[in-house]
Formats: structure tokens, C-alpha cells, sequence
């Protein structure tokens, strides 16, 4: 089910996520949800406080494939990229954002099992912009000239 988006200004963007407990049916549901609006979206990556649920989940959909992340924290970061940087909560704007060219973040998969991954470029930024939403940090919190964009 397409869940609807939230937008800047709902102060549900700018909770402390509470980290996930119970890896159950009502977890899987959250995910699948999340993966069905970000596809339709098209966006390259989206937090469950976004769909209105303040606890510690993401999705990345990037080149490198489709990666769900709950309880993410990451572990190590190397280097620094500038590029473009958008939110599907910040619709028609874009800015841009210095992140870590390098991150390793541990995870647990929707079941429950850890696992790490190593995230470089395009989708070690989206990793950060996602992880960011879970402490209630928007890329606009970080962006210089943030303009708006014909989309
Ligand atoms: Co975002």
C-alpha cells in the first residue's frame, strides 16, 4: 500500500527515531509500504518517519540495488563528496550537501539478522541522507543554496 509522504513542517521529521524491537508482521508491513511508495516516488531513498512512523528504518534504492536497513548505524566514514541532494519531503527543492565518500554502516535485516555494508559515492550519500532523518535532520539542515527545481 502507497502511504503518503509527509512533508517539511509535520514534526514527525524532526523525532529521534526509536529503534526497532520486534522484527514482526507489522514491521514487514511498514516495509513493504515504504518499498511500494519509494518505487512510485522514484526516489532514491526513504526513512520511515517520512511515511509518518517515527522508528529506525530506510530503504536506498541506488545503481547498487535495493537495501533496507533497520537499526542502521554507521561504523566508519572516509573522505568528503559535494554534489545534489533532494528529499522527497522537501518536494521542488534541491541543494547542496558535503557527506563522507565512504561509509560502512551496520544493519539488521527485516528478520533480524546484522549485516554490514559498505556504501561509496551517490549511495554512500543517500545512506547518510536517510540515516540524517532518523535523528530528525533534513538535508536542508546541512545544504547551501538551496533553490527550488522544476520537478
Ligand atoms: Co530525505
Amino acid at each position: 500500500m502507497i502511504r503518503e509522504i509527509v512533508q517539511v513542517g509535520d514534526p514527525v521529521l524532526r523525532e529521534k527515531c526509536k529503534p526497532v524491537t520486534r522484527f514482526d508482521g507489522e514491521l514487514a508491513k511498514l516495509l513493504d509500504d515504504m518499498k511500494e511508495t519509494l518505487k512510485a516516488a522514484e526516489g532514491a531513498g526513504l526513512a520511515a518517519p517520512q511515511v509518518g512512523v517515527p522508528v529506525r528504518a530506510v530503504q536506498v534504492d541506488v545503481e547498487e540495488g535495493f537495501f533496507e536497513m533497520v537499526n542502521p548505524v554507521i561504523v566508519s566514514q572516509k573522505g568528503e563528496q559535494t554534489g545534489p541532494e533532494g528529499c522527497l519531503s522537501v518536494r521542488g527543492k534541491a541543494g547542496t550537501v558535503t557527506r563522507p565518500d565512504k561509509v560502512k554502516v551496520v544493519f539488521s535485516d527485516r528478520n533480524g539478522n546484522r549485516y554490514s555494508l559498505t556504501a561509496r559515492g551517490f549511495c554512500a550519500r543517500a545512506v547518510c541522507h536517510e540515516l540524517d532523518h532518523l535523528d530528525g535532520v533534513l538535508y536542508t539542515d546541512k545544504a547551501e543554496n538551496v533553490h527550488d527545481v522544476n520537478d
